[in-house]
C-alpha cells in the first residue's frame, strides 16, 4: 500500500511476527507502525496463515453476521451468468468463492496463504481453490469473464498491479468488482465506527480468533486505506479497467467498486 512513513499509528503494545525481508527480523514486540503495513506476500501468507483455523466464525462475529449480505451483494454486482467463469482472488477459505458459486457460473478461488486454503478445502471441498499470487496468477490471459477480489486488495503489496493482473486474466468487456472495506459517508457516524474497528476489533478477536494480534494490523489498514473516490481512481488509472463506478453497503462501510475491462 504505497511507502508510508515508519511513524507509530497505535498505543498499545502488541507482539506481532515481523519475519525475513526488508531488513526485519525475528520476533517483535511493539506497536504496528506504518512500515508495518507494508507487507512483503510470504508476510502476509504468514499472517492469514496464523488465522486460518477461525477465520469464517471470526469474521462473522466481528461484523454481526454482516459478512453474508456483502457477499451476496458482491455476486450480484458481478451478474454472473450460468455457464460464466469467475476468479475470485484472495478467496482465503473459499467463502466468497462458494457465494459467487451459487450464481451457476464457474467459480474459482486463488490465495497465497496455504493455511487459508487447507482450511477451505476441509471446510467447503467442492469449491476449487489454488494457490496464486495476485501479482503473478496461474491462468492465462483473457480466461475470465468476471473476476473479484473481497477483503484482500487492501493486503496486496502493489495494488495496482494486482488490479492490472486482474485485468490481464479477463475478457474484453469482463467484470471486476472489487469488495472492500471503506468509508462510512455520515460523518458521526464513521467517527463512531472507526473507534469500533481501531479499539473494539481488536479486543473482539482476542476471544474470537487463533490470532488476534493480526486483527491490530487489519484494523489500521482498514483505516489507512483510500475513501471510494481514491479508490476508483486507482482503479481508473491502473490501465485495463473503465467504466468505474461504485456502490456503499451497510453506510460505506463495504464499498463494492465494480469496472469493465477495456
Ligand atoms: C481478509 S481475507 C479475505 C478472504 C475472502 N475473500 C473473504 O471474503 O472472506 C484476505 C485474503 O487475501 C489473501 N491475500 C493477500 N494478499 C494476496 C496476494 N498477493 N495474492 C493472493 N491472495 C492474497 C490472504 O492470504 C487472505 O486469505
Amino acid at each position: 500500500m504505497g511507502n508510508h512513513p515508519a511513524r507509530s499509528v497505535c498505543r498499545r503494545s502488541v507482539q506481532f511476527r515481523v519475519a525475513g525481508g526488508g531488513g526485519r527480523t525475528g520476533e517483535r514486540v511493539g506497536c504496528v507502525t506504518r512500515a508495518d503495513l507494508d507487507k512483503q506476500p510470504h508476510e502476509v501468507a504468514e499472517m492469514f496463515d496464523g488465522v486460518a483455523e477461525r477465520y469464517d466464525l471470526t469474521n462473522t462475529v466481528l461484523s454481526f453476521g454482516q459478512d453474508r449480505g456483502w457477499r451476496r451483494a458482491t455476486r450480484a454486482a458481478l451478474a454472473l451468468r450460468p455457464g460464466e467463469r469467475v476468479l475470485d482472488v484472495g478467496a482465503g477459505t473459499g467463502i466468497s468463492t462458494e457465494e459467487l458459486g451459487r450464481s451457476g457460473a464457474f467459480a474459482v478461488g486463488a490465495d497465497l496463504s496455504t493455511g487459508m486454503l487447507l482450511a477451505g478445502r476441509r471446510a467447503r471441498p467442492r469449491v476449487p481453490l489454488v494457490a496464486g499470487d495476485a501479482l503473478r496468477l496461474p491462468f492465462a490471459d483473457e480466461t475470465f469473464d468476471a473476476v473479484t477480489i473481497s477483503f484482500a486488495l487492501r493486503n496486496v503489496v502493489d495494488v495496482e498491479g494486482a488490479l492490472r493482473e486482474l485485468g490481464r486474466v479477463t475478457r474484453p468487456g469482463g467484470r471486476l468488482v472489487v469488495c472492500e472495506f471503506s468509508h462510512p459517508v455520515n460523518a458521526p457516524f464513521r467517527t463512531v465506527y472507526m473507534g469500533y474497528v481501531m479499539r473494539s476489533l481488536p479486543a473482539v478477536a482476542r476471544s474470537v480468533s487463533s490470532n488476534p494480534d493480526a486483527y491490530v494490523y487489519l484494523a489500521e489498514s482498514i483505516r489507512a486505506w483510500p475513501d471510494q473516490p481514491a479508490l476508483a481512481g486507482r482503479i481508473a488509472a491502473a490501465g485495463p479497467w473503465s467504466r468505474v463506478g461504485w456502490r456503499n453497503l451497510t453506510g460505506g462501510i463495504v464499498a463494492l467498486h465494480r469496472a469493465t475491462k477495456a
